[in-house]
């Protein structure tokens, strides 16, 4: 086992790769539509008291770990005390399942630039007629993970971290350009409220707000890519010198003011051209293209939008490439290279399964679900929380909150005011939550099974 011996070649350098990481298409497609299909603004309530009780402490936990360790999630994890790797190998074993539903999508999305240039009339027919062909999107899927492979294999500060400080920023700019040209649109107010005031009438029972509170849930851990290992791994590569509280309020903020102006880009748009909210995860791909269509100038601006969801998506694969490579690199003989080519193609092939369950072999089911949306679940329902929770107890009782003090604080060079805050949420609060959502989730998900 080797420790880590890259690193960030700069703190803003750092922040673009993490905050990149985070930012992606749990923000710009997942949070939309999951709104859209959670109640609206009660969702987007709920969301934000979880970032602040689980996301914050858990991000910061990761970091602190990562950096302590200075190894891959599941070493750092071992280091930490050696029978807890197995808390890091949740990252290891996620960050593979998120992948192979990640590319899937990832691949949606190179063939809609493509197609945004060469067919102005996409319908929304257009995503279930292409999302159910068995080659097609397999193909784009491929070519996904070679632009991950590619960069991956480059490294931390040269591949990763070059790419992510040029396409954060352009996504950045490029989002709140669409965002304001959403809310300009007639009856645009509409999607505003449906986002931003909540409409109590969606939470008739209490199975209703437990599927909001667990899917919001979900969606923290997923959005700010929390409890896979990714973290403790981009972590790892940080100097001493950097203080770990305000990084993780940046990439937090960062990750937030995103997910919101997403929301606020695509929900106005939804209503103003009668589309349903609750239409689920083809909500970005089939009600876009056809807002696009129907304005002068729209074939750029839906490229342009495109392009810029392959930005984020980049930015967030290559980090869920990266924890499993940078563990394959120390626990075996091969290079990075060889090491970010096979996990490459061993992605594709799960990768392939998850594709052709979307529509062209709909009979590739676990449970109720098709093989995709298992993917999803099992990675943000099941080992994403698993892995949060873990690493609250690791952090809050076996590593103990003194020495991931001394490790946030560089030995208390640095303040921090929210230690008592963090260290009730890290033992107590976080556990505790994450684990009755999670046995209620649980619960939901197997008896049907039994029925
Ligand atoms: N956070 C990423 C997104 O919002 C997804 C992700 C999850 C990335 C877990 C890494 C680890 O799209």
């Amino acid at each position: 086992m080797k420790a880590t011996k890259e690193q960030w070649s700069s703190k803003f350098g750092f922040i673009m790769a993490a905050a990149g990481s985070a930012i992606g298409l749990g923000n710009l497609w997942k949070f939309p539509y999951i709104t859209g299909t959670s109640g609206g603004a009660v969702f987007v309530a709920v969301y934000i008291v979880f970032l602040l009780l689980l996301g914050i402490p858990i991000l910061l936990s990761e970091l602190a770990i990562g950096r302590f360790a200075g190894m891959n999630a599941i070493d750092s994890c071992a280091k930490i005390h050696p029978r807890w790797g197995f808390a890091g190998a949740f990252g290891v074993i996620g960050a593979f399942g998120v992948m192979a539903s990640y590319s899937v999508v990832g691949g949606w999305v190179i063939r809609y630039i493509i197609n945004s240039f060469t067919d102005t009339n996409m319908n929304s027919d257009y995503f279930t007629s292409f999302s159910a062909q068995s080659f097609e999107p397999i193909l784009w899927m491929a070519v996904f993970l070679l632009l991950n492979c590619l960069i991956v294999k480059s490294g931390v500060s040269n591949g990763i971290e070059k790419v992510s400080t040029v396409l954060l920023p352009l996504l950045i700019i490029f989002l709140i350009a669409i965002m304001i040209y959403s809310l300009t649109l007639p009856n645009a107010a509409d999607g505003v409220k449906f986002f931003l005031v909540p409409d109590f009438s969606a939470v008739a029972s209490l199975s209703d707000f437990m599927s909001i509170v667990f899917n919001a849930m979900g969606q923290v851990f997923f959005s700010l890519s929390l409890g896979m290992g990714t973290l403790i791994t981009y972590g790892s590569y940080l100097p001493k010198d950097n203080n770990l509280a305000s990084s993780t309020v940046t990439i937090v903020t960062l990750d937030t003011i995103i997910a919101i102006i997403s929301g606020l880009a695509i929900l106005p748009a939804v209503f103003s051209f009668g589309f349903e909210p609750t239409e689920g995860f083809g909500l970005m791909f089939r009600t876009l293209p056809a807002v696009f269509s129907r304005i002068t100038g729209g074939t750029i601006i839906a490229t342009a939008f495109f392009i810029l969801v392959l930005f984020a998506a980049l930015t967030s694969s290559i980090s869920l490439l990266e924890v499993i490579v940078s563990w394959v690199c120390s626990n075996t003989k091969l290079t990075r290279t060889w090491a970010s080519v096979i996990v490459t193609v061993l992605i594709f092939i799960a990768g392939i399964f998850s594709s052709l369950s979307v529509g062209a072999i709909p009979d590739i089911k676990i449970g109720n679900m098709s093989l995709f949306e298992f993917f999803n679940f099992f990675s943000d329902k099941i080992i994403m929380p698993l892995g949060g929770l873990f690493i609250c107890i690791l952090t809050g009782y076996v590593w103990g909150i003194d020495n991931a003090v001394k490790e946030i604080t560089n030995n208390g060079r640095f303040k921090f005011a929210a230690k008592k805050l963090f260290a009730f949420s890290i033992r107590y609060i976080a556990p505790a939550l994450i684990a009755v959502i999670f046995a209620s989730s649980l619960i939901s998900f197997i008896l049907p099974l039994f029925r």
